[in-house]
């Protein structure tokens, strides 16, 4: 019979032990011989097997929707462990695949016919779970929501969850949701603007409705959650201006302003920017048509040759007037790293941004 809700553990219990599989020779017999690090433990009918997973960039979105910062290099599993590689280092964890939802270990843990997602930490203490509805699979959302409560922890020193800790339970619900099948792979949906009719009802799984404020006007849409800010904006509400150069975060093009300050809008869950001003570059000039300073000093300059950089160098330009970058060339250039221009018109650019910076611009052109 499956569990009720309330039957699930709390965070703050001590989890109950139970025998792991023997994956190697040595391996802890006992979910307790994995004390010391934090370990993610997920019942889900279906293993997580890298090679099927869903892409790195998949994964990463859900991080960045999570409030999670950090640049995910790679993923790999050997036996119970889960290895991610960051660009400031690697994390390696016991992630504990459960398939037997009516198993002894679902059993304990009050999960009996469920999803559930489950963090311990190094001393086996329940620090945060996530459970499905009986027969339903996980809530891409709610997972994201979920964590995005637990995300300070992983810029300060908050009580509660250690950073390592935050980032398990990051990563156990981005696998999760790469599972074949989870709503996080379901079909795309249709897109309405806010006050008009719908024109064909949404699609009724994976779906969410998600209202996006871009350049001022509210855009209803109903999408995935795994849908980025940028296909949001681009595919679904039709602006355009913001490119997609690398999609994973390294080039630039599609830099947008999230309530003032610069975000890779590819990395960016829509979902987690409700509520936000998002800016892009056909948000920039006046409802006249007069351009800003950036704007004006970028063709002043010739700060562009083919142009598919030039929405995100301007984005970013516009961003770095507000920031605290030092007066010379070499602290533009530094500031401005993230937008690269294979056309390699960065002098131009960093003539322009100078430009804007010391007011020297004609915004009438
Ligand atoms: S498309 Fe976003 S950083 Fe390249
Ligand atoms: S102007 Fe061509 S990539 Fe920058």
């Amino acid at each position: 019979m499956d569990a009720s809700p309330a039957d699930a553990l709390s965070p703050g219990t001590l989890a109950p032990d139970f025998a792991l599989p023997q994956t190697s020779p040595g391996a802890p017999a006992r979910l307790s011989g994995l004390r010391g690090q934090p370990v993610v433990l997920a019942f889900s009918p279906q293993d997580w097997d890298p090679s099927r997973a869903e892409s790195l960039v998949h994964t990463r979105r859900l991080l960045s929707g999570a409030g999670f910062g950090g640049e995910l290099l790679g993923l790999t599993r050997d036996g119970l462990w889960c290895q991610a590689a960051f660009a400031d280092g690697p994390l390696a964890f016991p992630l504990l695949s459960q398939t037997d939802l009516n198993g002894g270990a679902a059993q304990a843990f009050g999960v009996a016919g469920r999803q559930a997602l489950f963090l311990l930490d190094g001393d086996g203490i329940i620090q945060w779970r996530s459970v499905a509805a009986p027969g339903q699979k996980f809530r891409a959302e709610e997972l994201v929501a979920g964590l995005s409560a637990l995300a300070p922890a992983a810029e300060t020193a908050q009580p509660g969850l250690s950073r390592r800790e935050f980032l398990a339970a990051a990563l156990g619900a981005a696998l999760v949701l790469s599972l074949p099948g989870s709503p996080a792979r379901a079909a795309d949906s249709l897109t309405a603007p806010v006050g008009t009719n719908t024109l064909r009802p949404p699609v009724s799984t994976g779906t969410m409705p998600v209202t996006l404020n871009v350049n001022g006007t509210d855009y209803a849409l109903q999408i995935e959650p795994r849908v980025s800010l940028l296909d949001a904006v681009r595919e679904r509400i039709g602006l355009t201006g913001s490119k997609k150069g690398c999609d994973h975060g390294q080039c630039g093009a599609c830099t947008m302003h999230a309530d003032g300050k610069r975000i890779n809008s590819c990395l960016a869950l829509a979902v987690a920017y409700q509520g936000k001003k998002i800016t892009t570059v056909e948000g920039l000039a006046a409802p006249d048509g007069t351009l800003t300073p950036v704007q004006a000093a970028f063709i002043q300059h010739d700060g562009f040759q083919c142009g598919f950089c030039t929405s995100g160098q301007i984005m970013s330009a516009t961003s770095l007037l507000t920031e605290p970058v030092g007066p010379e060339d070499s602290d533009v250039r530094e500031a401005m790293s993230g937008n690269l221009c294979r056309c390699g018109a960065y002098n131009g650019i960093v003539a322009a941004v100078q430009d804007a910076r010391k007011g020297n611009s004609n915004a009438s052109v």
